[in-house]
């Protein structure tokens, strides 16, 4: 009998603390959807007590997701606390989450607390929870780095008042494998009622090791959670990939013999999404997700490959939900072709008037572009209806010159409220001279921080998708615009990133930088 492992998603939450990868409340609950049909156990939602747009947003994922728990984290007090219990009012299955830090440094310099006193708020919070939810997990901040006698204590302590998992996170990823295991063992052999939890770990991948520290939690130190993000996204560095932990227990079963649930066949559809919402692109060499991460360059390999694909292939790439690169519609294809490919896809679209839109904008695809392939159909609905009702800039049309010897000049007509405008401009380059355009209009005075061209599919007919991401007062968004036209697909992610900068309900407290 092979034990089951807890995967806890937090793309949501962990993720979305990248720089400039905030999510609004829709685009929350379209990749919640897509975590259920990954079928993840737990999709960590947000924090609660960090925005008004966080709360709605964690409301809205517990409201529409039904076959994973819906969590929310809170710190270890009662006004966070109630918060998240709040927010997860509607949730089929609800998890509150607490942490407090633990490690000498983090009480005395961010807490300024004594050990004593994180013990008893630790135990405090606990025993509040319990009166909200049964489903409750404690999370030591910087666990790797606290003193090993005290962390026993508020285990011990935070079991008692009953907490049901125990988290230990490598918070600032200082662990490496075999130490990170043998502190969870060690952890769960002192501490007298740590058979009364479910164990956890939870690591950030500064050094590289996020994915294997977070093995060697369970297959040393006898976890049976895994906290991990698509993609890996995360603070700084971040957080283990959630598709190289199934695709390592599932592959090396022989040496873990450990199962998780997840439907491995919607992973590149997760990861797809996900990069396509936070305007994160996914490294091509990249394990599992990376676009050549099934691809075969050299002779000896692909030679290999066509007498036995297991000479050099550990997984199957159709496996994890990559699909041939192959035509799937064109131009005269109907409505009830296009709904099919959706079905075979993955994809549900529950209401008519959705599908009604992204039809419309398959067709609008059509006339541009002649072959339509599976990514394009994905990233089509990874728009559909991301045009948010309250969206202040919309993009209308663009034109632009440019020739050899002079210099370009772009003119962008978009609407700002319900007021249409035309601006014209001049720059380095087409998409210089069409932000430029954009800017002298929008006055947003952000500074621009990065500009980043993705080819959805190969060649050049493909739909360039294009992330901008933007800074001001203190404040990172990114905006990602897609379109056969790079210049068009630079112009709307521009205008994407000034909606996350006009949108109040973005504006988030990050839950490791607050007392
Ligand atoms: O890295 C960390 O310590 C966290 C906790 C809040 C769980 O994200
Ligand atoms: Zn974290």
């Amino acid at each position: 009998m092979s034990d089951k492992v807890i995967i806890f998603d937090t793309t949501l939450r962990d993720g979305e603390q990248s720089p400039g990868a905030s999510m609004t409340k829709d685009e929350k609950v379209r990749i919640a959807r897509q975590l259920e049909r990954l079928k993840v156990d737990v999709i960590e939602a947000g924090f609660a007590a960090s925005s008004e747009g966080d709360f709605q947003a964690i409301s809205a994922v517990a409201a529409a997701i039904k076959d994973s728990i819906v969590c929310s984290l809170a710190r270890a007090n009662d006004k966070d606390i109630t918060r998240a219990a709040d927010a997860l009012k509607q949730a089929k299955a609800k998890r509150i989450h607490a942490f407090l830090a633990t490690s000498p440094l983090h009480m005395a310099v961010k807490l300024r607390m004594s050990p004593e006193e994180v013990l008893e708020q630790a135990k405090r919070s606990i025993r509040f929870a319990r009166n909200l939810a049964e489903d409750i997990e404690f999370s030591a901040e910087d666990g790797y780095r606290s003193e090993m006698d005290f962390l026993c204590r508020v285990v011990e302590g935070v079991i008692n008042e009953g907490a049901t998992t125990i988290n230990i996170p490598d918070t600032v990823g200082y662990a490496t494998p075999e130490l990170y295991g043998e502190f969870i063992k060690t952890l769960r052999t002192r501490v007298p009622n740590s058979d009364k939890a479910v164990w956890s770990v939870h690591c950030h991948n500064d050094l590289g090791m996020a994915v294997a520290n977070s093995l060697a939690g369970v297959k040393i130190g006898g976890a049976r959670q895994i906290e991990c993000t698509i993609n890996g996204l995360g603070e700084r560095a971040g957080n283990t990939a959630l598709e190289e932990i199934v695709m390592s227990l599932r592959t090396r079963k022989d040496y873990f013999n450990l199962v998780c649930d997840i439907d491995a066949t919607q992973i590149v559809p997760a990861s797809k999404l996900v990069s396509h919402i936070t305007g994160f692109v996914v490294q091509p060499n990249k394990a599992v997700v990376g676009a050549n991460a099934f691809a075969h360059a050299s002779g000896i390999h692909q030679d290999g490959i066509l007498k036995n694909r297991e000479t050099y292939e550990i997984m199957r790439a159709e496996d994890v939900g990559w699909s041939a690169n192959k035509i799937v519609l064109g131009k005269l294809s109907g409505r009830n072709a296009f709904k099919q490919r959706l079905h075979e896809l993955g994809i549900t679209v529950e209401a008519e008037a959705d599908l009604n839109e992204a039809f419309a904008s398959f067709k609008a695809l059509a006339d541009q572009k002649a072959e339509i392939f599976d990514e394009d159909i994905i990233a089509i609905m990874s728009s559909a209806g991301t045009a948010e009702s309250n969206d202040y800039y919309h993009f209308v049309s663009l034109s632009q010159h440019s020739e050899t010897g002079e210099r370009p000049k772009s003119r962008v007509t978009f609407s700002m409220g319900d007021k249409e405008v035309s601006s014209e401009s001049e720059g380095n380059g087409p998409v210089d001279a069409s932000l430029n355009a954009i800017e002298a209009v929008a006055k947003s005075g952000a500074e621009q921080l990065l500009y980043s061209v993705n080819a959805i599919t190969s060649g050049t007919q493909s739909q360039g998708e294009v992330t901008v991401r933007l800074t001001k007062g203190g404040r990172i968004v990114n905006g990602v615009g897609v379109d056969p036209d790079i210049i068009a697909a630079s112009a709307k992610a521009y205008l994407a990133a000034l909606n996350k900068l006009h949108d109040p309900s973005l504006v988030k407290m990050n839950a490791q930088m607050t007392p």
